[in-house]
């Protein structure tokens, strides 16, 4: 494989900035969306409130001047996790919100505590009932009030939730121990060109001051950090120089300074564009993941694909999910040689890996599964593309451009295509 790969913009900068544009009374234009399955979910629950939206390509325009209800509906939510994003800017605008609690997902139980515990701290008397959850704020203004509030965890849900609830509320909020991930700057950066007065985003400390209304905005969110990093991981692990563009390189640093260690070379070719040059014999390194600035928990199981080819062992800590490593069992039945225990994956290096059926257990494990089968000796079949199609734009579409061997039938994505003609009816037989 070789070239260059243009990157989308940021799913989880989109997902929570539409949401956000429930704190706007007036219309604002949206840019640099990617089309993903999320983000016309999160389009479809704006649409459900009342909200009127329209999309031209990768912009999205939101009209969310008149509200019908600050009720988000159930078989929306339980598809979505980020909907319970609605719940700060609807509680904020609205004075209430009934949004059901999101449950758990395959990488974790995935409470919502903060969320709710810093809602409360702004006034808001929030009831959880028969799984929905029923906030209030009381008082003729119905404004949430500042407040001092500090995380017991960096959560980057809450932080966001937080930051929108407090964009509207009287007086000032102080958000300690905040997460610092670039989407939650991203989403302050929207929130400010609507008029917000927030400070300190991308700090561990974040002060809004409240202000009574927010105005129209044309905001642009930033390119996706996990897509670029996915795609240097493809380049390190089939051995291809590939250019990405636009990227913002800082956003990269952890994932970056894995791949020095690892043997790979990365050069900055233009502010924006970022160059792989793969290198000979990779070597193992330990990974742990933790809130930015430390490494992704996002890009976690495409870097055990790539450790798993890479000489010696690897040790890989899981500390933000605590079920993340279910594509340990799918890479090991492709040759992989990987023992879990508890959170911790121990890596032994394989000269090879050999392609299977496999199956995608969440969004970046299935994006693991590609970059393994690109790699692989054979022909993998992945099932469980839903996962894929929940947060990578044309993911398949940007590596065929690269030269890779790849075909999506329905409902699955087969690598390479030279083991069985890409028609040959077994294939299909994964649908
Ligand atoms: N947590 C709590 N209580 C809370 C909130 C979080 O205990 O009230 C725990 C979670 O259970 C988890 C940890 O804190 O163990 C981190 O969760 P966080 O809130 O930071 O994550 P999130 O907001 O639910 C976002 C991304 C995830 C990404 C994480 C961590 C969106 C829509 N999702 O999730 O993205 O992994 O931050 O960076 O922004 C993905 O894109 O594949 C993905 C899962």
């Amino acid at each position: 494989m070789a070239g260059q790969v243009k990157i989308s913009g940021a799913k989880n900068s989109a997902l929570v900035i539409i949401a956000g544009a429930l704190l706007c009374p007036q219309d604002c234009r949206i840019r640099n969306v990617p089309s993903l399955v999320d983000v016309a979910r999160m389009g479809q629950l704006l649409s459900s409130l009342g909200v009127k939206i329209s999309q031209h390509g990768d912009v999205l325009d939101i009209d969310a001047s008149d509200l019908s209800t600050s009720q988000a509906p159930y078989e929306i939510v339980s598809q979505l996790r980020a909907s319970f994003f609605t719940i700060g800017p609807l509680l904020a605008r609205q004075g209430y919100a009934q949004v059901p609690l999101p449950g758990g997902c395959t990488i974790g139980a995935r409470p919502v505590d903060l969320h709710v515990r810093g809602l409360q701290a702004m006034g808001a008397d929030v009831q959880i009932e028969h799984g929905m959850v029923n906030a209030y704020v009381a008082g003729s203004s119905r404004r949430l009030k500042g407040a001092k509030i500090y995380l017991d965890y960096p959560s980057v849900g809450a932080t966001e939730t937080l930051m929108m609830a407090a964009t509207l509320a009287e007086g000032e909020t102080v958000i300690e121990n905040a997460a610092q991930e670039p989407e939650v700057v991203d989403l302050a950066n929207f929130c400010n060109s609507m008029g917000a007065r927030i400070r300190g985003a991308g700090t561990t400390a974040i002060t809004i001051s409240g202000v009574p209304r927010l105005h129209s905005t044309d905001y642009a969110i930033i390119p996706d950090r996990v897509e670029a990093a996915t795609f240097l991981v493809a380049g390190a692990i089939t051995n291809s120089e590939i250019s990405l563009a636009p990227v913002i390189p800082d956003h990269l640093t952890p994932a970056i300074a894995k791949l020095q260690e690892i043997g790979v070379q990365i050069v900055a070719d233009a502010p924006d564009c970022l160059r792989i040059v793969p290198g000979e014999g990779l070597r193992g390194t330990d990974i742990k993941t933790l809130p930015y600035p430390g490494f992704p928990t996002d890009m976690q199981a495409q870097f055990m694909a790539l450790l798993s080819l890479s000489e010696g062992d690897s040790v890989i800590t899981e500390t933000v999910f605590e079920n993340r490593l279910r594509h340990v069992a799918e890479l090991n039945r492709m040759g992989a040689d990987i023992r879990v225990e508890g959170n911790i994956a121990v890596v032994r290096g394989v000269p090879l890996l050999s392609g299977a059926p496999v199956v995608a257990s969440d969004l970046r494990a299935s994006a693991a599964l590609v970059l393994a089968g690109l790699a692989a000796k054979g022909k993998t079949t992945i099932q469980g593309l839903h996962h894929l199609d929940r947060g990578y734009e044309k993911l398949e579409v940007k590596l065929l451009s690269l030269g890779a061997r790849l075909q999506r039938v329905t409902g699955a994505i087969v690598s390479p295509e030279r083991q069985l003609g890409v028609n040959n009816p077994t294939v299909n037989s994964y649908q």
